[in-house]
Order: C-alpha cells, then sequence, then structure tokens
C-alpha cells in the first residue's frame, strides 16, 4: 500500500511510520517533513499535499493542536485554535483526501483519552476528541467505494511523560509502539466506523 502519515515525524507518527514502512511505501507529510510538506490547519495546503501524493490506499493523521488551560481562563479564540487544527484538520483531512483514495482505502485519524477520562485544562482536547469520534461513526456511513475510516484513542504515551506527566498522574502511559498497532489495524483490517482505544 502507498501510505500518507500527517504528523508522522512526531512521538505517535514516528512510531506508526516504524510499523508499518516494514510492509508498506509510506510518505511523511509535516510542516518541516521528510517527504511531503502541509499544514493541516489550512485547507490549500491540505490540497496541495493531496494534488503533490497523487492516489494512495490510506491517510493516516498522527496531528492536531489544542489548547490546554483551565476552563475558568478559556475563551471561544482558545477553543478555536483545537476546533481549527485537531477537528477540522482531521476533517478537512477526509474531505479533501477521499478523492485520492484509491477504492477500499481508508482514513485513520486521532483522538485520545480525554473525553472518555478528562483532566483539569484537558476540556478543549475533550471537546475536540469527541468530535472526532462522532465524526467518523457517522462518516463511516456515507464514505464511497469502500473507503473506511476509524479513529484511534490513545491513553497518554509513554515517551510523551516527560511533557504530560504533570497533566496524568495516575494514569497509566501506553508506548508509542503499542498505539502504533491500533492504527496497523485499522489500515489493514477491514473494519470501519471504529474507535480504538489503547491502554485503557
Ligand atoms: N502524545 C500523547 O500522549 C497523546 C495521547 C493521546 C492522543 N494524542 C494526540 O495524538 C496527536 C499526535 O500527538 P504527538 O504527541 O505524537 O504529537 P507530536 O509529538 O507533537 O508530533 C506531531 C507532529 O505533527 C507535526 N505537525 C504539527 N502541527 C502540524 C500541522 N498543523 N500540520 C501538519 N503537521 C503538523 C509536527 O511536525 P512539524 O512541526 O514538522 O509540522 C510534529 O512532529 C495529537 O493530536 C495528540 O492530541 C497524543
Amino acid at each position: 500500500m502507498k501510505i500518507i502519515v500527517i504528523g508522522g515525524n512526531g512521538t505517535i507518527g514516528s512510531s506508526v511510520v516504524k510499523e508499518l514502512e516494514q510492509r508498506h511505501e509510506v510518505l511523511i507529510a509535516c510542516r518541516h517533513g521528510r517527504d511531503l510538506i502541509c499544514d493541516i490547519g489550512s485547507e490549500p495546503s491540505l490540497r496541495a499535499l493531496f494534488a503533490k501524493a497523487g492516489k494512495v490506499d490510506a491517510v493516516i493523521v498522527t496531528t492536531g493542536t489544542t489548547h490546554w488551560e483551565e476552563l475558568s481562563k478559556m475563551s471561544a479564540e482558545k477553543y478555536q485554535i483545537g476546533l481549527s487544527s485537531k477537528l477540522m484538520g482531521q476533517v478537512n483531512t477526509v474531505l479533501i483526501g477521499t478523492e485520492y483514495l484509491n477504492d477500499g482505502g481508508s482514513f485513520t485519524l486521532t483522538s485520545g483519552i480525554l473525553n472518555c477520562d478528562p483532566i483539569k485544562a484537558g476540556s478543549s482536547a475533550a471537546m475536540v476528541n469527541g468530535a472526532l469520534e462522532g465524526f467518523i461513526k457517522s462518516a463511516a456511513l456515507e464514505l464511497p467505494r469502500g473507503l473506511r475510516i476509524n479513529v484511534i484513542s490513545p491513553t497518554v504515551i509513554e515517551e510523551s511523560m516527560p511533557k504530560f506527566a504533570p497533566f496524568f498522574r495516575g494514569y497509566q502511559p501506553v508506548p508509542a509502539a503499542i498505539a502504533a498497532l491500533a492504527y496497523s489495524k485499522s489500515v489493514e483490517g477491514l473494519q470501519t466506523g471504529q474507535v480504538y482505544r489503547v491502554g485503557y
């Protein structure tokens, strides 16, 4: 398969690339990337990415930003960061990428644990994660040509603990290589409309 991993140079993405590169042609897309340049927050950038990549068999997104701050300090503008990046960046990847997916191809998006098991300062991530899970369940019904879509919802990643530990006291982290298996299952399996919860 020919697979694009948007965010494939990141903590989760690099493990996904390592897992899938053993069997497939994998192109990494990001803002300062190895193979393809793309900013998921920009529709023109997404269009340029797919125009350059051409037809593919799978698109994985392992990126998307949200604003982390306690509720009392949040604002519409701060929520908009997560809505534009992690939510609409992934939704637009599906809308724009559909015509570039070969028949039977797949989208695999990324949410996270925080809509199910929330923490302080995580309301934007929780909101966006919940929206992504609703989106993929509905989109799976309407995608044409046997295209599939799933979302991976990992708990906190072990390699991210130096940065995230103060937010995730009491959580059992999962290695990125374990999360990568869920992406493999989504791309190489047959299921659609699924939320794969990893580590919780
Ligand atoms: N790490 C965790 O514990 C964890 C747990 C659950 C869910 N998640 C979710 O998983 C996703 C990835 O997390 P991560 O920790 O792997 O992130 P990360 O290590 O920060 O990596 C993300 C990668 O995406 C690229 N990127 C950033 N903004 C981009 C944009 N606008 N367009 C295209 N590429 C962009 C970056 O490369 P460039 O700078 O070159 O663009 C970066 O290397 C996030 O949505 C996060 O919420 C993470």
